[in-house]
């Protein structure tokens, strides 16, 4: 059994609920305390044993690239010299989408780079602390086969997400899927899991998303492959219970930057006390 050593990071998506911001940044370069986004999702990979990254990248995504050069010239502090140790031991790749047709459709792109492997999808808009993705590696080297990670998420917010079914008791460390659905209304939804953006996949996840049908709105929907692929392989999901910043979203990227800066060694205390001093007013 091979380890998993290969991830997937679409971040082609364009970001519209950031505008006009986005009109000349990726939402992936958002700052989050000391950090774009994409710098925790890229560590979070290679703190989980991740060697090669495949960055999905777009129109206006440039930023993602040269954020990732190894930079000589400029003078180092903490965080940089802590990226460029980072960037000597990993493989990051590029490859554009052709075309914004959803996350499935960002997927396909990486299968080339993937050829035989299993491999790791982490949302280049998402932090989850502590990494979600080494839980799903622990349950990968148990299991061997597709791992999805799903939280609880109140009935108003089940229209947002892919809602997974399962007939197991899904407070085990994992569980197997039964069916999956893109978007639900409240009523159809067959239970309050959702998946939340980090996957371990299988290479035969690239035949099932050309079989895929695109939606309504012409995106390919990785749900919808997903669902075709538990058909004949087993897919195991996992609730994820840590925290989940979505940083496409404007009050999470808020909330982000509140939270993380709070606990932070360099600026924490201060926050702490500017934010009480605001409480006690
Ligand atoms: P989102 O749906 O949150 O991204 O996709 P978006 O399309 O930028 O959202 P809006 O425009 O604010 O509503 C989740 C992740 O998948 C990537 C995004 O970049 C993001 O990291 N993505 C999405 C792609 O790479 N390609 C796509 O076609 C769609």
């Amino acid at each position: 059994m091979k380890i998993l050593t290969k991830a997937v990071i679409p971040a082609a998506g364009l970001g519209t609920r950031f505008l006009p911001i986005t009109k000349s940044m990726p939402k992936e370069m958002m700052p989050v305390v000391h950090k774009p986004v994409i710098h925790y999702v890229v560590e979070e990979a290679y703190h989980s044993g991740i060697t090669d990254i495949l960055i999905i990248t777009g129109k206006e995504k440039r930023a993602i690239e040269d954020y990732f050069d190894m930079e000589n010239g400029l003078i180092p502090n903490k965080y940089l010299s802590e990226l460029d140790s980072m960037l000597k031991k990993l493989n990051i790749y590029y490859v554009r989408q052709k075309g914004i047709r959803g996350l499935g459709d960002a997927i396909a792109h990486a299968e080339a780079f993937v050829a035989d492997d299993s491999f790791a999808v982490l949302l280049g808009d998402t932090i989850t602390q502590p990494p979600c993705l080494k839980e799903l590696i622990q349950i990968y080297k148990k299991l061997h086969c597709t791992v999805i990670a799903v939280e609880k998420v109140p009935p108003e917010m089940i229209c947002n997400y892919g809602i997974i079914s399962t007939s197991e008791d899904a407070n085990c460390e994992s569980f197997v899927i039964d069916d999956l659905i893109e978007k639900p209304g409240v009523d159809e939804a067959p239970s309050d899991l959702a998946i939340l953006g980090s996957y371990i996949l299988p290479p035969t996840i690239f035949k099932y998303l050309k079989q895929t049908v695109p939606d309504k709105n012409g995106e390919i929907q990785l749900t919808d492959a997903l669902k075709l692929l538990a058909k004949n392989e087993r897919i195991v999901g996992h609730i994820y219970s840590g925290r989940r910043y979505d940083i496409g979203n404007k009050l999470d990227w808020l909330k982000s930057n509140i939270e993380l800066s709070l606990v932070d060694p360099e600026i924490g205390k201060e926050i702490r006390a500017f934010l009480g001093g605001h409480f006690d007013d």
